[in-house]
């Protein structure tokens, strides 16, 4: 076993064996090495000011996310490189392309924002060579900017990524080869690492077996994936945990596969990683995870943490339900295998004992020539938590009646749900309008929903209708029922 964690930042080796399990990258960066350039703006992962990069080694090589160091505790950085704002200029500081191209198209004013926008379109440049004006959008989710607007920033970065300059100026580029082999070295003494302070403990296991026995033995730990929910139990609740293990650089909880039966997702796999996969193989689920918090959030943030989480407002839960998922418990002494619908108990119980993990989620292809949906309903597009989030599965017989279908719902009561009266009411029944609207009605005895400062009760109950109205019309198509409908609206 050993007592320090490993990682490189910017250019340095650092061996780091005194620090508390909740102690985050933003304090240490500002606090103890006075890299003041990393900003703190909201401490709970939504501004960007934070935003900072993190390589790491994956099968496609050395890979750099932006992430928030704000909520990133040190624990789960073992074996990264950690690239800060102040790593990007030059030797003789000369400014990074993508710093001098924020200056040249004026994206900066008051300038509390600019390193974050900085370090997130630096990630983008090192990802994408060509990003479209969607592609820029979606890296610039997670940043926030009061004062410059963000017109200006867009337009730096379609300025740096056309006037790309040769990549040696670029400090990453240049010594690729060098900081993989020297992660390769930290990653090649594969052991348990526990460093405690003031009595408190981080838990960095070797292996997920070693993760299995180490929650064996201690049942109360806390497990950290992603952080982006357990990080704001810190730094806004300012819960002091102990001991918490870290599980994020676990390659074993991070693979995503698809065969012909369905897709199979690691729990430590993060949005990000799941993104391409989900996108071909279930479109839907693609254009759902791209309205997950900001980039930063989908590089950290994990399928696994937001079904173990058990909030009743998560969004991948009602999907995965009516999708029919399947979810992998581990211990040291077993697994064993439950819908995902049966995990959710109550609001905050979930069947999971304290001695097992979420090791991955099994979600089934939806059938050949059947209809799946998911509907988030936020007040902002993006970077923004459900008020309410609904997913449909159906499957229509050769007589356009319903042979399948699987409603589930988020943010309408105390755990993810079906909407089991109103399957009932519908199956065997002729897809039509008529029936679509005898049913709607059928959501009040599924759900009481609660009124909160996301959306009222009257309000979650009407969209739950409307969304079926939605999926009926968008399955319907041109045909003579929607045809029926329309006339009669009118
Ligand atoms: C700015 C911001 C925006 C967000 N936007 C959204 C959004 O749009 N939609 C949404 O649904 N969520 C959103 N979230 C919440 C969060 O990103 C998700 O719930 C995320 O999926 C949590 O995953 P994580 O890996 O970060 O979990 P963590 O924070 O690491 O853990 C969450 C919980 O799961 C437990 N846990 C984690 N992994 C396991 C495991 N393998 N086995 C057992 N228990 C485990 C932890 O102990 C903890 O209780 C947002 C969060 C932030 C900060
Ligand atoms: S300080 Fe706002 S995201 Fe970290
Ligand atoms: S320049 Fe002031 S917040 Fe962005």
């Amino acid at each position: 076993m050993s007592e320090a964690i490993r990682f490189i930042l910017n250019g340095e080796e650092v061996t780091l064996g005194n620090f508390g399990p909740t102690e985050t990258l933003l304090d240490y960066l500002r606090l103890r090495r006075r890299l003041t350039g990393t900003k703190e703006g909201c401490a709970e992962g939504d501004c960007g000011a934070c935003t900072v990069l993190v390589g790491r080694l994956t099968e496609q090589g050395l890979r750099y996310e932006s992430v928030n160091a704000c909520i990133r505790f040190l624990g789960s950085l073992h074996g990264t490189h950690v690239v800060t704002v102040e790593h990007l200029a030059g030797r003789d500081g000369e400014l990074h392309p993508v710093q001098q191209a924020m200056v040249d198209c004026h994206g900066s004013q008051c300038g509390f924002c600019t390193p974050g926008f900085v370090m997130s379109l630096y990630g983008l440049w090192l990802s994408n060579g060509e990003p479209t004006r969607a592609d820029i959008e979606s890296a610039l989710q997670g940043n926030l900017c009061r004062c410059t607007g963000y017109e200006p920033i867009v337009k730096a970065a379609e300025q740096v990524s056309r006037n790309r300059p040769s990549s040696l100026f670029d400090p990453l580029e240049r010594d690729r080869i060098q900081i993989m082999a020297r992660l390769w070295a930290i990653h090649a003494e594969v052991d348990t690492i526990v460093v405690e302070k003031d009595g408190a403990r981080s838990i960095v296991p070797a292996s997920a077996a070693a993760f299995a026995d180490i929650l064996a033995e201690e049942p109360e730990a806390t497990i950290v994936a992603g952080a982006t929910d357990v990080g704001l139990w810190v730094t806004k609740q300012m819960r002091q945990l102990d001991p918490v293990i870290f599980i994020n650089h676990l390659a074993e909880l991070q693979s995503v596969t698809a065969d012909e039966t369905g897709i199979t997702i690691g729990a430590g796999v993060s949005y990000t990683q799941a993104f391409d996969v989900l996108s071909e193989e279930i479109p839907p689920l693609g254009r759902l995870i791209d309205r997950i918090g900001g980039q930063q959030v989908r590089n950290m943030g994990t399928i696994g943490g937001n079904i173990a989480n058990g909030s009743p407002i998560g969004d991948t839960p009602p999907p995965l339900i009516a999708l029919g998922a399947e979810l992998t418990l581990r211990t040291h002494s077993g697994r064993r295998t439950i819908s995902l619908e049966d995990f959710f108990l109550a609001y905050g119980k979930q069947d999971r004992l304290p001695s097992e993990f979420v090791e991955k989620i099994f979600v089934p292809r939806p059938a050949e020539g059947s209809h799946f949906a998911v509907y988030k309903i936020s007040k902002r597009r993006d970077e923004d938590i459900s008020a309410l989030c609904g997913a449909f599965n159906l499957t229509l017989d050769g007589d356009g009646k319903v042979a399948k279908i699987r409603i589930a719902f988020g943010g309408m009561a105390a755990t993810p749900k079906r909407a089991k009266h109103v399957e009932e009411a519908l199956f065997g029944q002729v897809w039509s309008w008529g029936v679509i609207s005898a049913v709607r009605d059928l959501f009040d005895e599924d759900y009481a929903p609660l009124t909160d400062w996301r959306a009222t009760a009257e309000y979650r109950s009407l969209t739950a209708k409307n969304l079926l109205t939605r999926f009926f019309l968008e399955t319907a198509g041109q045909s003579h029922e929607l045809r029926r409908f329309e006339l009669e609206e009118a």
